[in-house]
């Protein structure tokens, strides 16, 4: 849509009044060229460490995370992810790392200090969860408060003098409970901390939590950003003020940036991400009532049905949009017969992550650190954490009524 002929402008926005499919389609798109005939019309893949330095080298800043230097100070590919990602999430800057867990970690790395304080879901992806229980504690003398987050009172009543963020996820790994971002920027901002959100499960255009006043957004774009499940990224969006010192000190200074291939892969999948989202949305709902209708199953977590305890939350929240495409459920019984269940489906693959094009299944046991936090059923039966994918929902529908009927035969 735009021709770049000057080198890439990171800071370049695609207008905001476009669309969101438009933008899927246009956004952070800058060919290579002067756009006359036989020009492409898209950004190429450029698989280059270096590029040509100015005539004059002698002062320029090697760490300068702006300039066509080396790619792990910025590059083509990564610039075309960033601006897509600016546009999609109404940022003003952003910034792509190797995998989500870069992204968490660079956010958190550059924006507390030893002797500082930290407030966190208690309910969150693995990683974050070793991050502030393990890592960043001991190597950085971090101090993490776990909370309820859907308690806003004890999400106040843990801020200190020295609370320097607050890191949620929108609908949180695994358990599906809902963080109202507003409510929690309004706390943080009080404070004078940040709010930190990880919308990995609530890809725009289902939500966008800078509009609701997060400062920083964190995507795993392993999963529905680029949706095919071929390439991992990590990206962290949000203020200019906020963006920039994660992209100098966790890209340039700490070397997690992600391959030029990657961003152009994600960039690509990313153009079908609102006619994917839309179809998970539509099949996940229909399975979470279809499998919650079924006397076998002891429990179903998924914002979209009426029994999910946020679910007048997620309803305002996400404004009607849908209630994204991950549940997770267990059977009535013990770990044999959920792992039964999983053996006997035959659409449905038995691996880990989410927001690919195919669905994804994969059983959590009762025991952890983490389970304690998780409510009742998740603590009695296990989960089943569920990523519906892009497949019929007639053919999911009968894997999983067959995969129950061949599991409680035995
Ligand atoms: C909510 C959430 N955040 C972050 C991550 C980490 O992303 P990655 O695997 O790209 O490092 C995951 C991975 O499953 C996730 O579910």
């Amino acid at each position: 849509m735009t021709r770049r002929q000057d080198g890439p402008r990171p800071d370049k926005h695609v207008p905001e009044s476009l669309g969101f499919g438009t933008l899927s389609v246009h956004g952070g798109n800058e060919p290579l060229g002067d756009g006359g005939d036989g020009t492409p019309i898209r950004t190429s893949i450029t698989m280059a460490n270096s590029y040509h330095l100015p005539e004059d080298p002698s002062t320029l800043d090697w760490s300068d995370p702006n300039h066509l230097i080396y790619t792990r100070n910025t590059g083509v590919n990564q610039v075309a992810l960033q601006r897509k990602l600016i546009a999609l999430e109404h940022g003003e800057a952003a910034v792509a790392l190797a995998s989500g867990v870069a992204a968490l970690h660079a956010v958190y790395f550059s924006h507390v200090d030893s002797g500082e304080h930290v407030i966190v879901s208690d309910t969150t992806y693995e990683a974050t969860y070793k991050l502030w229980t393990d890592l960043l504690p001991r190597k950085y003398g971090i101090e993490a408060t776990f909370v309820d987050i859907t308690d806003l009172d004890a999400v106040a009543a843990a801020v200190r003098p020295n609370t320097r963020l607050i890191t949620t996820e929108v609908i949180a790994n695994p358990t599906t409970k809902v963080a109202d971002i507003a409510a929690l920027a309004q706390i943080a901002h009080d404070a004078g901390a940040l709010l930190v959100v990880d919308s990995t499960f609530t890809p725009p255009p289902l939500y966008r939590p800078l509009d609701d006043g997060a400062d920083l957004v964190v995507h795993s774009l392993t999963k529905y950003i680029n949706g095919h499940g071929d390439a991992m990224g990590g990206a962290v969006i949000g203020t200019a003020e906020a963006v920039e010192p994660v992209r100098a000190q966790a890209m340039v200074d700490v070397g997690g940036v992600i391959s030029p291939f990657n961003a152009w892969l994600i960039v690509r999948g990313s153009v079908t991400l609102p006619l994917r989202l839309a179809r998970h949305q539509d099949t996940a709902l229909e399975l979470a009532r279809f499998l919650e209708a079924d006397d076998r199953i002891a429990y179903v977590a998924y914002p979209g049905l009426e029994s999910h305890p946020q679910h007048d939350l997620a309803a305002r929240q996400l404004g009607g949009r849908g209630f994204g495409g991950i549940m997770a459920f267990a059977l009535k019984g013990g770990p044999d017969l959920q792992n039964r269940f999983v053996g006997a489906l035959k659409v449905i693959t038995s691996a880990v992550s989410v927001g690919h094009d195919e669905s994804l299944i994969v059983h959590v046991g009762t025991s952890g650190p983490r389970v304690a936090a998780y409510p009742e059923g998740f603590r009695t039966y296990g989960h089943l954490r569920f990523s519906v994918g892009l497949e019929d929902v007639d053919d999911l529908k009968a894997d999983l009524s067959a995969a129950l009927d061949e599991a409680w035969a035995q």
